[in-house]
């Protein structure tokens, strides 16, 4: 197997642009688009983003909030774009973009964006460490920096989350 290199990438390498159609499987009774097949695109679209840098397998370790800022049609075009923003040691946090597009007229309208975590593991499912990130653009830069305090936010949530799991609790349907 060809040594790995942990020389740092380019974000640019790891950008992806997706396109999707919302058919009428993808929709609820008023004709939009289902929140979880959005989130579903989201995972995958930020999940190639994740493997082109990494060039390994990865996991979804976590998705930060989500808000959907404007309804997405049926008949409509979904348009995702992916990037990793920064790598650490064995996870990387991956932004994405999602506009819709209206393709009669090709007017587009922001309607979501999300922050992803992804780990890189190998074939016996232990983490590996994966290349740093060599932002170049002014925003790759940008995102670089703010990477950093999403990280420390979304590690301390996880942790308040354990210690409440961990926490002894009554049965759910204590008489
Ligand atoms: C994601 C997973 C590999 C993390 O393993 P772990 O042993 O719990 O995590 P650790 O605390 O040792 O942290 C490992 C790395 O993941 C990061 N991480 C772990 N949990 C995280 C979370 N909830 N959000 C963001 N990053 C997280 C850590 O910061 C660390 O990163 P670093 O190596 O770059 O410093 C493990 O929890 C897992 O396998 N989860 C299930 C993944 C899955 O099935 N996803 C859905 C389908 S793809």
């Amino acid at each position: 197997m060809p040594e790995r290199s942990l020389s740092p990438k380019p974000a640019c390498e790891s950008y992806v642009e997706m396109t999707e159609l919302v058919l009428p499987t993808h929709t609820n009774p008023l004709g939009t688009a289902f929140g979880g097949q959005i989130m579903a695109w989201i995972d995958i679209c930020a999940g190639i983003a994740a493997t082109r840098h990494a060039r390994e397998v990865v996991v979804t370790a976590s998705m930060d909030d989500l808000h959907f800022r404007a309804p997405i049609y049926q008949g409509e075009v979904v348009i995702l774009k992916a990037q990793v923003n920064r790598a650490f040691h064995t996870s990387m946090e991956v932004g994405v973009r999602v506009e819709a597009e209206n393709s009669l007229t090709g007017e587009r309208r922001y309607c979501s964006s999300a922050y992803l975590t992804f780990v890189a593991l190998d074939a016996e499912g232990n983490r590996v460490p994966i290349p740093p990130l060599a932002p170049e653009t002014e925003d790759e830069k940008r995102r670089y920096e703010e990477a950093e305090a999403r990280r420390l936010y979304r590690l301390e949530r996880r942790n308040q989350d354990r210690n409440v799991v961990a926490r002894p609790h009554p049965p759910l349907h204590q008489k």
